[in-house]
């Protein structure tokens, strides 16, 4: 099915030329230009200069869409970051940030992303997860409030398995909208599903975690 949309440029394009590809190399990335208007989390060209960096790390995944050279959405895994506690588990990988460009959001352009990440096998050997920080989220061009935006979010990562876990990581109780969501992959080892079920609840330190 075709759906019209606009590029950034205010140009119609319809959605069908989208192309979702990854996990893409960093010398690939580099060649692409970025959409201006993804700036959630930075700036556009360090955004771009952060994708090529996350590529080329030994840990790190990027799937794209892709509308021409244009990089209009994408969706990065790797490590947890190493002052969470979440790194002490030698199996999580971290969904570092999913973002769509304006224009060419409602449009399963996130969905689409999360599905082709998920046919990956190496998701179905880890635990994936991903933390959510209210004050990332983009409610000025979405239009949502907070819980809606949560919601949006719930159902975005949960199409592909993930679902909200409970903890204590002082990170996420430093707002009540804050969201810790997590997929067990069926090929994740006992010792490892125990493992996270015992961090989940640690203390509210991350130094009391062994
Ligand atoms: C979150 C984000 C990636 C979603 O991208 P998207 O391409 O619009 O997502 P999809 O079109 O696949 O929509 C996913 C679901 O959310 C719903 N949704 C998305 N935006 C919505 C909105 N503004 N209002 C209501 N529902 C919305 C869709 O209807 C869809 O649900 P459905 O399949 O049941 O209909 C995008 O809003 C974005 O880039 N936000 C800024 C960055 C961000 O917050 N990232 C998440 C934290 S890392």
């Amino acid at each position: 099915m075709e759906v019209d949309n606009k590029d950034y440029t205010g140009s119609k394009i319809p959605s069908a030329q989208l192309v979702y590809e990854g996990p893409v190399q960093p010398e690939y990335i580099s060649q692409l230009e970025m959409s201006p208007d993804l700036h959630v989390f930075r700036e556009p060209h360090k955004q771009h200069q952060a994708l090529v960096d996350i590529a080329a790390s030994s840990d790190g995944i990027v799937y794209i869409a892709r509308h021409q050279n244009i990089i209009v959405g994408y969706v990065t895994f790797h490590n947890p970051d190493q002052y969470s506690r979440w790194c002490k588990h030698d199996n999580i990988l971290e969904l570092g940030a999913i973002e769509v460009s304006p224009a060419w959001r409602k449009h399963k352009v996130g969905k689409n992303l999360m599905k082709l990440a998920f046919t990956n096998p190496i998701m179905d050997e880890k635990i994936v997860i991903t933390i959510e920080f209210c004050w990332h989220w983009d409610l000025e061009n979405t239009g949502l409030d907070i819980w809606q935006y949560q919601k949006m979010l719930s159902n975005l990562f949960g199409s592909v398995g993930l679902v909200r876990v409970p903890t204590d990581d002082p990170e996420i109780l430093e707002h009540i909208a804050n969201v810790m969501m997590a997929r067990v992959g069926p090929r994740v080892s006992e010792e490892d599903v125990k493992k996270f079920e015992e961090m989940k609840f640690c203390g509210g330190s991350i130094f009391n975690y062994k």
